[in-house]
């Protein structure tokens, strides 16, 4: 399996045999922005944005909502994209609630999330009179209702429910004591307290229940199981306190294609199997299907995104391996360090070359800094175009300054077109917060 089966959206081989996304040459853009260049296919994302609400309203009878988790990728021209594309937003943090507003992201359509929300975040929130905060502890419902009270306002809430279930990729766990800082624990009797405790604060007006059950996530079973357990908790609130669940959010997690061998569902197939499953057990509990909303990031943006690095070094040690190195690393992409995450890269002045080389990708930051060990490329060279596929999710959104690096530009491409929506930060702007010295 090669470059091919990782050739997505609007990416091609083109006549002079380069990479070609959004109906730009990869070599053109490297010459017009330089390296390392993150490059989001524009089409690509809307594309995955009207999937998302296709897919839901063939197979939903009431309202549902796409919030784009913007912790994935955030910048103010994605949140046009988003508010263009008609989807919602979860934001995870203030400063990712400013880049939202600043983008005049219609508040309503937002939803916050954090397990430590401070005042000043909640105040923002309360006053801009954001859609949804999903609360997520006991202390924090106190709290945001005399934020709500000082403030003259009802803050419209959900609660983050741990339910039992944890999911990353092919293996998923499920127990009632799940070990975790977000959320309301279900089996403990801890959720169904805080369901009361909101009903009695004035100033808080609850929607329904939320829970997310992780990320990269390939199958379908752990969702099914975690709206089991959503439903059967809202059961024992309705006999309970009377408080009928209208809103269910089941967070984002579902998994893209780093590599030839991922195989995830496509968007279709997760979204018509959570509507049937929740349709089937809303019915079952005596429930009307409740407004139900997902939190999907990498899905949306994940594979949009390409990674286009310069190559500098070629090192062979002889019987043992090549390395190559590239002018990026750790800093515009940590997963590799973080998580131990998999990528496939080609060369885009080469995509129609066949690989003849197994090396290994290295970093220019000072430590061992792998992005992605063992890989076929088409006889690397200095001066070569690097490009790694899937980079679009939580790559600029953690990218960091180590080493001082400055951080990469962002180019959208479309249509022949690449507007630049970041620009490359400067070695000046590396010294913007430090005090001057005398
Ligand atoms: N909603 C909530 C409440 C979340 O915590 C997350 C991700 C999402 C939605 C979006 O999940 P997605 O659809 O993107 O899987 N930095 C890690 C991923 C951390 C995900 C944290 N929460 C990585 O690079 O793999």
């Amino acid at each position: 399996m090669g470059v091919d089966s990782m050739l997505r959206g609007t990416m091609r081989v083109n006549e002079l045999g380069h990479l070609e996304i959004g109906g730009r040459d990869c070599v053109d853009l490297v010459k017009e922005f330089g390296t390392p260049l993150y490059v989001m296919d524009e089409t690509l994302i809307r594309e995955n944005c009207k999937r998302y609400k296709n897919a839901f309203a063939q197979s939903y009878p009431t309202e549902t909502r796409v919030c784009y988790a913007g912790k994935a990728f955030l910048t103010l021209a994605m949140c046009r994209l988003i508010e263009e594309e008609g989807l919602h937003l979860d934001v995870a943090s203030g400063g990712e609630l400013f880049t939202a507003l600043q983008a005049k992201f219609p508040s309503e359509r937002i939803y916050m999330h954090g397990n430590f929300k401070t005042d000043e975040e909640l105040t923002i929130a309360v006053r801009h009179k954001i859609g949804r905060i999903v609360v997520d502890c006991m202390e924090e419902l106190e709290r945001l209702n005399s934020i709500a009270e000082k403030n003259g306002a009802v803050a419209d809430i959900m609660l983050r429910l741990t339910p039992g279930v944890e999911a990353h990729t092919h293996e998923y766990i499920r127990t009632g004591q799940i070990d975790t800082k977000f959320g309301f624990h279900i089996e403990n009797g801890v959720a169904l307290e805080a369901v009361k405790k909101a009903l009695s604060l004035k100033h808080l007006r609850l929607h329904g229940f939320h829970c997310h059950i992780g990320s990269q996530i390939f199958e379908i079973e752990p969702y099914r199981i975690a709206i089991e357990q959503m439903f059967s908790f809202a059961e024992i609130v309705r006999s309970e306190t009377g408080f009928v669940m209208r809103e269910l959010n089941l967070g984002g997690g579902l998994g893209v294609r780093y590599t030839p061998e991922d195989d995830p569902p496509t968007i279709e197939t997760f979204v018509a199997s959570i509507c049937e499953t929740v349709r089937e057990i809303a019915s079952r509990f005596g429930f009307d299907p409740p407004i139900l909303a997902v939190e999907p990031g990498r899905s949306i943006v994940g594979e949009a995104g390409t990674t286009l690095y310069t190559i500098g070094v070629v090192k062979e040690i002889p019987k043992v391996r090549t390395y190559v190195s590239v002018d990026g690393g750790m800093s515009d992409n940590p997963r590799p360090a973080l998580y131990g995450a998999r990528y496939f890269a080609v060369i885009a002045n080469k995509a129609s070359q066949e690989p003849n080389k197994i090396v290994t990708v290295a970093g220019k930051h000072c430590e061992s800094d792998i992005l992605i060990r063992d890989i076929p490329l088409a006889d690397p060279q200095p001066g070569d175009i690097l490009a790694v596929f899937t980079t679009g999710a939580y790559h600029y959104s953690m990218a960091s300054n180590y080493n001082r690096f400055p951080r990469p530009a962002v180019v959208f491409v479309k249509d022949g077109k690449a507007k630049l929506v970041v620009r490359r930060e400067t070695y000046d702007e590396l010294l913007r917060c430090d005090h001057k010295l005398d």
